[in-house]
């Protein structure tokens, strides 16, 4: 076996089907079940999205409403989810506090126990669709502790959208902001075989629970080579200031070594596909807040970056301003990415039960040959 059999960070392996998304670098586009994402953010409800994710088709109205009843039922957190959050230490980061809650969620299931609980997929659409509606609440009960705010309980007369934005801030969401979160969510649903679907799947095909499998799958989206970027890029628009000192800091970075977070994409090599809707959408949130310094520094960044290295941003790029706009702490970033990608694991999750086969790949021995003891 040489080198070139060894597909590093399984760098251009096909590793199953999906009938879920499909990324197109070539065309630079992202389907979701067919559909452009482009146009998914422009008209449909994060909802509507991921109805569609999970059963293939875009809702009825009928279909919809069911859905979004369902939804709205299971927001409010448990007693025991709240008692667990705030033992938490805020000193903790928050995607360790998300992970830890979801563990507990599954830890409530008795339905995991019947013979079958685990891989039927009824109760894993339930399970999908408690997840979906428990994690904004998650956060933004988070979120608000560490700002020795009270938690606000969810609305069951507003959407996803509004309703996330409501329990974080206590507020109703202006219109623009509404429609921005909701444009960065449905973004953020799917992706194909990224990191965390990746290892979603590896989970679900031992035949482990949902909660197991999304739990693995938080603790990878946290590293900033996947979700933790979007916290990152903000860290770095905060070091950097000031669009004039852009040019210079990344020249520093660069020589240092450093990755410019938000920028280059495993697949994408000519532009992230969503790149362009999530940067209209900072544009409207730029225009609401009267806030050009940083759009300004936004573009000093990646132009330099364009420039010095010819990499272009991906999505974490525009959303990491976006929700430093809209007012999220910046920990809290790549825990709003959990609460969108979760769609989109649990419909991986699905799919992999559907048609499981373990995944267990090979290694290449290259340590000491065989040796005795004495
Ligand atoms: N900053 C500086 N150099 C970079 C960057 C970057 N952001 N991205 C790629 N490069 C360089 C890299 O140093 C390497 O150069 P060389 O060949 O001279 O060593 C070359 O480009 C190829 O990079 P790579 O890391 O081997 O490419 P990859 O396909 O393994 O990595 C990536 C993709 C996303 C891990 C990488 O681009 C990166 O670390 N980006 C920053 C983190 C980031 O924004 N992650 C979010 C990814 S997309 C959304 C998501 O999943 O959350």
């Amino acid at each position: 076996m040489t080198d070139t059999d060894i597909k590093k960070g399984l760098a251009g392996v096909v590793a199953d089907y999906t009938a879920i998304s499909k990324v197109n670098p070539e065309t630079n586009s992202l389907l979701y079940r067919g559909y452009p994402v482009q146009e998914l953010a422009e008209s449909c409800s994060f909802e509507q999205v991921a109805y569609l994710l999970w059963h293939g088709e875009l809702p009825t109205d009928d279909e919809r409403a069911e859905f979004e009843k369902h939804e709205r039922s299971l927001r409010p957190l448990d007693e025991r989810t709240k008692k667990l959050i705030s033992a938490l230490p805020t000193s903790a980061h928050p995607m360790d506090v998300v992970r830890t809650a979801v563990s507990q969620l599954g830890t409530f299931d008795d339905t995991l126990l019947r013979p079958g609980g685990v891989t039927d997929a009824n109760l894993n659409e339930g399970r999908a669709m408690y997840l979906l509606a428990q994690l904004p609440a998650i956060v933004a009960f988070d979120q608000r502790r560490r700002r020795g705010e009270d938690l606000v309980e969810p609305r069951d007369d507003l959407g996803y959208a509004a309703n996330f934005l409501w329990m974080t801030f206590g507020e109703e969401p202006h219109e623009v902001v509404e429609r921005a979160f909701n444009v960065s969510m449905i973004l953020y649903a799917e992706h194909s075989f990224n990191a965390s679907t990746f290892t979603a799947r590896v989970v679900t095909s031992t035949l482990a629970d949902v909660y197991s499998a999304v739990t693995a799958a938080i603790g990878a989206l946290k590293g900033p080579l996947h979700g933790g970027a979007n916290e990152a890029v903000m860290e770095a628009l905060d070091e950097i200031k000031t669009a004039d000192a852009a040019e210079k800091w990344l020249d520093d970075a660069l020589a240092e070594k450093r990755k410019i977070m938000g920028f280059g994409h495993r697949v994408y090599k000519n532009g992230d596909s969503r790149v362009p809707t999530m940067k209209q959408a900072l544009d409207t949130l730029v225009e609401h807040y009267d806030r050009r310094d940083m759009l300004e520094l936004y573009e000093a960044l990646e132009t330099a970056m364009g420039e010095r290295k010819n990499i272009k941003p991906n999505l974490d790029y525009p959303s990491g301003p976006a929700y430093n706009l809209m007012g999220f702490d910046t920990q809290t970033f790549t825990p709003l990415f959990v609460a969108a990608r979760v769609a989109g694991w649990t419909a991986h999750i699905a799919e992999q039960l559907a048609n499981n086969a373990l995944i267990r790949p090979l290694s290449e021995y290259n340590g000491p040959d065989e040796r005795h003891v004495g």
